[in-house]
């Protein structure tokens, strides 16, 4: 079974969009799905959006050292300038906070108009970046999923659906 079926996710979409209309009509909205995970989240999120909006992409990486504390670094930039504009931040899923937080620093520094965040998932992992964070899809257990643009070693996004990683039929995340 997955976690997730493709069915439950496009009405949350669908939900989701809706409430994300109403707010910024009338605003110059700017989406910034982050790269690579929130690719098709992003992509169904934006037909779903009822309002005229920009997009553009930002693209993280996560570096583990041997330290507990990973690095976030920026690996390919806006290009566009978000100066008084209201921008979305779109995220696959909020683990630590860590990527989140980071890319709310670089995008806060620049005077957007609005700066705020909708997440398709969430863990329950204790962080202090909720109060930014005004959309989330779906709450989660602490398990590693993929599908539906989440990733396992670079596999698996293409899953309609999303999957825990734990549950293997045949090689195939069910
Ligand atoms: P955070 O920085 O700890 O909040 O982790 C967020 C990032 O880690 C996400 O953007 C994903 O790229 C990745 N990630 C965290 N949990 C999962 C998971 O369960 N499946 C796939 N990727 C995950």
């Amino acid at each position: 079974m997955p976690l997730l079926s493709s069915e439950v996710i496009a009405d949350r979409v669908r939900q989701l969009a809706s409430s994300i209309s109403s707010t910024y009509a009338n605003h110059d909205l700017l989406l910034v799905p982050i790269l690579r995970g929130a690719f098709i989240f992003a992509a169904d999120l934006a037909r779903a959006i009822t309002i005229d909006h920009r997009i553009d992409f930002l693209q993280l990486s996560s570096y583990k050292g041997t330290q507990s504390v990973g690095t976030v670094s920026v690996d390919k930039d806006l290009n566009t300038d978000i100066t008084g504009r209201s921008v979305l931040i779109v995220e696959d899923i909020v683990d630590t906070g860590r990527t989140i937080s980071t890319t709310l620093d670089i995008l806060r520094d620049r005077n957007p108009a609005s700066l705020e965040v909708v997440t398709l998932l969430s863990k329950p992992s204790p962080r202090n970046i909720d109060n930014s964070i005004r959309w989330t899809g779906f709450e989660i257990d602490d398990v590693f999923v993929v599908g539906y643009g989440l990733d396992l070693d670079g596999r698996y996004r293409n899953l309609p659906y999303i999957a825990k990683t734990t549950t293997t039929v045949g090689g195939a995340f069910l």
